[in-house]
């Protein structure tokens, strides 16, 4: 039994993990996850206003559970928190983390790296190290910085095909991970730190990016886009069915500053960007469009439900370079379940014909 498994028993291997997506990843998403042997994660993002009852929903639906029931430690999801909001948010979210003690917190894009290690010993020291940590990075130097600052339980190795907010210059996992994996084991034999686990993040989309990640040397597999096609993602319909319909990620996503400030969520510290399906509010922005024009459609745009999305439309759909593999909407618990059994079936195969 690895760590994974034994900080997370109701899991299977290999361990599928739900992205914690701001305000799309709510109770129903996470819990469904965690309820087909998987960990979900909440999305809170940068504020606790809503925590509390989302938690309390997860309580109620995993009580008949079969496989969560009895889990008496933690609750079994995540919680992501992104930590540019800085300490005001770890004080706003310590009570809620004591008192429902979630599996992880995934703790994301500090504006100071002090504020990751404070957020470390806090949630630790409220939850007697029963809530485990696990931070997103993107870089091999971030990587070794957060090890030996926080020694986190796991680290979240973010590759640039990742939907939603990521660094602007980043590598895919492909490269990065093993990067990221010899140069954390040998900083941790060197220091005698324990190794944290490695999970990846950023354009697994099926049973084949699955089994490279594996590969790879991921000990579990975080999707982000994927979940978007499912009914339990809280997404506007249309949002949905634009992820459906996009193709050819890398032609057809970009990671920009623009959606966010059209959103009006321009808090994000510099290096990051939301990779997000371009749409005419892009194509506008390219012509030369004023801001303010492009603002005045955009929040016409709100005004028009399910159509305001899609390549011809202008809200924001943030989505990976994956999504021209993700093809029909499906329950959360059938794409985990397929996810972990279809990576077992393709390295079974591949290494068969070696
Ligand atoms: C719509 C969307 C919202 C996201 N929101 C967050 C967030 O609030 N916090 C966070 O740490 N990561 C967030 N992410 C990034 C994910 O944690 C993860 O790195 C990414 O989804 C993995 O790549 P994939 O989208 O190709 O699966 C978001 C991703 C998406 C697609």
């Amino acid at each position: 039994m690895d760590d994974l498994q034994h900080d997370y028993p109701w899991t299977k291997n290999p361990l599928v993990i739900g992205a914690p997506m701001r305000l799309i990843a709510l109770a129903a998403l996470a819990t469904e996850i965690s309820k087909a042997g998987g960990l979900g994660f909440i999305g809170a993002g940068s504020d606790t206003a809503n925590l509390q009852s989302i938690l309390e929903e997860v309580k109620r639906s995993i009580a008949d559970a079969p496989n969560l029931k009895n889990v008496k430690d933690v609750l079994p999801v995540g919680v992501g928190f992104i930590c540019w909001a800085g300490q005001k948010l770890l004080k706003e979210a310590l009570p809620s983390i004591e008192k429902y003690r979630p599996a992880a917190v995934w703790l994301f894009a500090p504006r100071e790296h002090e504020d990751l290690v404070r957020w470390s010993e806090e949630v630790r020291r409220v939850t007697q190290g029963k809530t485990k940590i696990w931070i997103q990075v993107g870089t091999v130097e971030n990587a070794v910085e957060v090890t030996k600052s926080c020694q986190p339980d796991v680290l979240v190795v973010q590759g640039q095909d990742a939907g939603g907010h990521g660094l602007h210059k980043a590598a895919g996992i492909i490269a990065l991970l093993p990067e990221v994996d010899d140069t954390i084991t040998a900083l941790c034999k060197t220091e005698t730190i324990k190794k944290p686990a490695l999970v990846a993040a950023g354009g697994i989309m099926d049973g084949r990016g699955a089994a490279a990640a594996l590969t790879l040397g991921a000990s579990g597999l975080v999707l982000g886009t994927r979940y978007l096609a499912s009914p339990e993602a809280n997404i506007a319909e249309g949002y949905r069915q634009a992820v459906v319909e996009a193709t050819d990620g890398g032609q057809m996503t970009e990671r920009t500053k623009l959606y966010d400030q059209l959103r009006g969520t321009t808090d994000w510290p510099d290096e990051y960007g939301g990779r997000g399906v371009l749409n005419e509010s892009h194509t506008d922005a390219g012509k030369g469009m004023t801001f303010e024009e492009n603002k005045r459609l955009y929040d016409e745009a709100m005004k028009t439900g399910d159509e305001g999305w899609g390549k011809n439309a202008r809200l924001t759909t943030y989505a990976g370079t994956g999504v021209g593999l993700v093809r029909e909407v499906k329950g959360a618990a059938a794409i985990t379940e397929e996810m972990r059994e279809d990576a077992k079936t393709i390295l079974r195969s591949t290494s068969s014909k070696l």
